[in-house]
């Protein structure tokens, strides 16, 4: 049974502090206002307004992704990349209890920093926020889907030039509309030969049909939102069948042409149709939430079983992609505690 007919049944603080596994959350989205703010200032890049609250505000995809390069631009240095990337997990581990976290980054909004610049300070960040938090992180270049098809093969090259076992796997995000997954199958091609994981942005706004594309043409293992799978019952079965990975993220408007009425979101009827869905903070402070603000509207909002809610970790764990030693480790610690705050005989 997924959902139930009792009132809501776990309290709002232990969802908040489930132990928490988070696969699909962007560096670049996650920057606190006020850093942005002082960043932009220090590099001296205009932004629209310095008011924290006011900063990050929308009307679409389009305005958002505006604010996006901007924050983007304002980070330069490794100096830079180390503290973001501290704040962000920081912010997850203390909002969340967030464990295990896979973040995006999009190195080629970056023009003016090599890569192997960021990344040194993006390791810098990880190992600190290790060290003082306990949360382990794992990385995923993601391809900006405006770019030519011809920078993006470069970013390919790059990561396979500069390789570290963080990075584990390649994505793709930007505006879907505009520019469709099947553009970049040489991309992901060679990403696959290089060994690295796949995952793209898809069907957020764009039809379903795109996430046929990222699975069979571009050889993605998981589908980053994907909502729009719902107007395809026939596909809802096959990937039902196959035990797709969704990450979704719930705060989707203003960001696409969804209902803005909660309880109308298509991560609830994917729930409730029985695919894998795992909750994900997205650009958490972009879009004015976190982690565990997710689980206490998803999972109560919507009355979820702790059976269910807590397959909504345990999911998370099995499509991780670090190495199968740690995600084994993951599950053995987290499981028990799982368990124990929901209530739950083991098993
Ligand atoms: N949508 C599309 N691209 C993005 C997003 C998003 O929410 N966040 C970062 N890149
Ligand atoms: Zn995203």
């Amino acid at each position: 049974m997924t959902v139930t007919d009792e009132p809501v049944a776990i309290d709002d603080e232990v969802l908040r502090r489930l132990p928490k596994v988070e696969l699909h959350c962007h560096l670049e989205g996650s920057i606190r206002a006020a850093t942005l703010v002082e960043l932009a200032a220090t590099h001296g890049i205009p932004l629209p307004t310095t008011d924290h609250d006011a900063l990050y505000r929308y009307p679409d995809l389009a305005g958002f992704l505006v604010v996006y390069e901007t924050a983007c631009s304002a980070l330069r240095t490794a100096a830079d990349f180390a503290r973001v990337t501290y704040e962000a997990l920081e912010d997850a581990v203390l909002s969340s209890n967030v464990r295990y976290r896979e973040m995006f980054f999009n190195p080629t909004l970056h023009p003016g920093t090599p890569y192997p610049v960021m990344l040194e300070g993006i390791l810098d960040g990880i190992r600190a926020a290790e060290r003082d938090h306990g949360i382990t992180t794992r990385l995923i270049p993601s391809i900006y889907r405006q770019d030519p098809v011809a920078s993006a093969l470069e970013l390919v090259a790059t990561v396979a030039e500069h390789r570290d076992d963080h990075v584990v796997g390649i994505g793709m995000d930007g505006d879907e509309l505009a520019d469709p997954p099947e553009r970049f199958v040489a991309v992901y091609r060679a990403a696959a030969a290089i060994g690295l994981h796949r995952s793209a942005h898809v069907a957020h706004d764009g039809p379903a049909s795109m996430i046929e594309t990222c699975l069979d043409d571009l050889g993605c293992e998981r589908v980053d939102h994907g909502y729009h799978v719902v107007d395809d019952p026939s596909l809802v079965s096959r990937l039902r069948d196959a035990g797709t990975t969704f990450l979704c993220a719930t705060p989707t408007p203003p960001l696409c042409g969804w209902s803005d009425v909660f309880d109308e979101s298509p991560v609830r009827r994917m729930i409730e149709a029985g695919l894998r869905v795992t909750l994900n903070s997205d650009d958490p402070p972009m879009l004015h939430t976190d982690l565990g603000t997710e689980f206490v509207k998803v999972c109560n909002g919507w009355r979820l079983t702790p059976e269910r809610t807590k397959q909504l970790v345990t999911d998370a764990i099995d499509a991780a992609w670090c190495d199968p030693t740690e995600r084994a480790a993951l599950a053995r610690s987290i499981t028990p505690e799982l368990d124990r705050m929901l209530g739950l005989s083991p098993g």
